[in-house]
């Protein structure tokens, strides 16, 4: 069932941005996925669907508790490996996941189903691009992990939505270093995903109420948050 879907927006799956034998150091040293969620990664590498690599989980596991995020708002849940292991990183918290891709949401029902123990993920169905408008705030967390093009639109309803010390990351956007090559260089097909990277780029950096931080996990992980002085 899941061999017709396919990946083409993740070129760091095969191409890191950080050195090969550091990507491996950080997959294979650290602490390894036991129980429901290291079954669902590997089904997720059997069926070649895109999830967050080890390294970005292990952030994750760090970050969601020291937070303190009680609401978090995910921006593609595919099979809901994602949003399961923010669950299990964060039992107190309440999580709401959306995916548009009907394959995808067939699969995230079974495994939510079996594996949302305590009931804490919502998931919706449908685009992004309209639901975010129907969900309610504030969320002390926003992750997107979704198509990369529309991560700059998706960002006027995240801020808004955002809780004061909340944070939202955006997974992928180094799309494996093509963010540096002139656009008309790019093949034609990936134009319209990395002319929206470059104004999301151009916008979180220049605004001065926002504060970043690119962080090179995975294919780039970018960290936004309101600045708590705006100069
Ligand atoms: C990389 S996968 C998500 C992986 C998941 N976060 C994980 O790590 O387990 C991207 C998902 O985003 C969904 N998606 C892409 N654009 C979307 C949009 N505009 N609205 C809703 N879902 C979207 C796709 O259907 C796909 O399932």
């Amino acid at each position: 069932m899941v061999n017709t879907y396919t990946k083409t927006s993740n070129p760091m799956m095969h191409r890191p941005v950080v050195k090969e034998e550091i990507v491996d150091f950080m997959r294979t040293r650290q602490k390894q996925l036991t129980g429901d969620l290291a079954e669902l990664e590997a089904f997720a590498k059997e069926h070649n669907i895109p999830i967050i690599p080890h390294e970005t989980v292990l952030y994750f596991q760090m970050l969601l508790p020291l937070m303190q995020a009680d609401r978090i708002l995910e921006i593609g849940t595919a099979i809901g490996f994602s949003s399961l292991m923010m669950a299990d990183a964060r039992p107190e918290a309440e999580i709401v996941t959306i995916d548009r891709n009907p394959e995808m949401i067939a699969l995230a029902k079974e495994f939510l189903g079996k594996y949302d123990k305590r009931h804490q993920i919502q998931l919706l169905e449908g685009d992004a691009a309209d639901l975010l408008d129907k969900v309610e705030g504030p969320f002390d967390l926003v992750f997107m992990d979704s198509a990369k093009s529309k991560y700059v639109e998706f960002l006027p309803r995240a801020l808004e939505i955002l809780s004061d010390n909340g944070v939202i990351l955006m997974d992928d956007v180094f799309q494996a270093g093509e963010i540096l090559i002139p656009i008309m260089e790019i093949k034609r097909g990936q134009r319209a995903l990395e002319r929206g990277l470059r104004r999301l780029f151009d916008e979180v950096f220049e605004r001065a109420d926002l504060q970043t931080s690119l962080l090179p996990l995975g294919d780039g992980l970018l960290m936004i948050k309101k600045a708590d002085k705006v100069e």
